[in-house]
This record gives structure tokens, C-alpha cells and sequence, in this order.
């Protein structure tokens, strides 16, 4: 690519728009009759929720959490921590949990966890994409965007050290960016 920062794009807009709006009318099937309430895990989740959530033809709540996982710039410690809770209880509710990427594994089975505690209907997550060769915890997201390799991503909300979240495209960051350490 003319811009060294990034070895290639990854995916492009039109294939995430077409994969979005897959998974928009899957929830829309699988949540036929109900009010899903989709909690964006932020900030990661933002672009992939606002374009997701408007693809599902129901009724739905939407709500936000944040959290923060220690580590350095490119990999999780495994050690996470809700920063942000939701605004509403989600007793009785049926829940989907939308994620930028799933990596370790670790945040998600955390959240999915203290949620699940809170007595929801259901809980669901939904992951723009995941990383399976990454993992270290058993867990699998309920939904899936794409399934990518073993590298360090930007773009579509994903950051690397806050930047290039507001990329339309997934790229993959060149190694000499990050140190070749993921
Ligand atoms: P996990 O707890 O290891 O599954 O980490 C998930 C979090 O790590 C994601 O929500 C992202 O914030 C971050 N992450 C993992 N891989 C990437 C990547 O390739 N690019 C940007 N962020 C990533
Ligand atoms: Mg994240």
C-alpha cells in the first residue's frame, strides 16, 4: 500500500457492509417477536453497533458498557474490569453483547459471565470478528462477522494505541508500527 503504516486492507467497506447486514437479518430471524437489548461493548464495538443495530427490522434497547483490560499496546493481560455499566437492569432481558474482536478470549467470557449472573433471559454475543488461533480461554461468540489470522488489526473501531478507529476498512497494521510484538 502507498501508506506504509498498513501492510494491506484486510476488508474492504463493501464486504463489511455485506457481512453486516447478514448478520442483521440472522438476529432479525432469531429474534422474531422479542426486543433484543444490544449492549455495544465500547469502544471497539461502536462503528460495527451503530451499523449492525440499524440492519435488525425489530424493536431493540440499546445500551453501553466500556471496559479495560491491562496489557500492553497489542495484547490483553487477561485481567479485565467493567468501567462503564449499563444504564438499565438486564433482568429478564434477552441480551446480545456486540464486540469488536474476540482474541484471548478473555474479556468476553468475563462479561459474558458477570452478565449472565444478572439473571437475562438469554445472553448472546456478537463479534465483528474473531481470532480463534489467539485463544487461551474457552469461548466462542454466538455470531460471528469474519473469522482473520494472527494479526494486529485497525480500523471499523479497532485501535492501535487510539488511532485509526475511524478507518472504513480493516487493515492490517504493518509489523515496524507496532514492533513486530503482538
Ligand atoms: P481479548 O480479551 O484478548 O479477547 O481481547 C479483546 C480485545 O483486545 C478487543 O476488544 C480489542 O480491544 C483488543 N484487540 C485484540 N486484537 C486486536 C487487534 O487485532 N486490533 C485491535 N484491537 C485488538
Ligand atoms: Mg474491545
Amino acid at each position: 500500500m502507498k501508506d506504509s503504516k498498513f501492510e494491506k486492507v484486510l476488508l474492504d467497506e463493501g464486504t463489511i457492509r455485506a457481512r453486516v447486514i447478514e448478520l442483521g437479518l440472522q438476529l432479525t430471524r432469531d429474534y422474531a417477536g422479542k426486543t433484543p437489548t444490544l449492549i455495544c461493548v465500547l469502544r471497539g464495538a461502536s462503528s460495527f453497533f451503530a451499523d449492525l443495530s440499524r440492519e435488525i427490522e425489530l424493536p431493540i434497547f440499546e445500551d453501553f458498557i466500556a471496559i479495560s483490560s491491562y496489557g500492553d499496546k497489542t495484547s490483553t493481560s487477561g485481567e479485565v474490569k467493567l468501567v462503564k455499566d449499563v444504564a438499565e437492569g438486564i433482568e429478564g432481558k434477552d441480551v446480545v453483547l456486540v464486540e469488536d474482536i474476540v482474541d484471548s478470549g478473555n474479556s468476553m467470557k468475563y462479561i459474558k459471565e458477570l452478565f449472565a449472573a444478572r439473571k437475562p433471559a438469554s445472553i448472546k454475543v456478537c463479534a465483528f470478528l474473531d481470532k480463534p488461533s489467539r485463544r487461551t480461554v474457552d469461548f466462542q461468540a454466538d455470531y460471528v462477522g469474519f473469522t482473520v489470522p494472527d494479526e494486529f488489526l485497525v480500523g471499523y473501531g479497532l485501535d492501535y494505541g487510539q488511532r485509526f478507529r475511524n478507518l472504513k476498512d480493516v487493515r492490517v497494521l504493518a509489523a515496524e508500527v507496532y514492533g513486530g510484538k503482538k
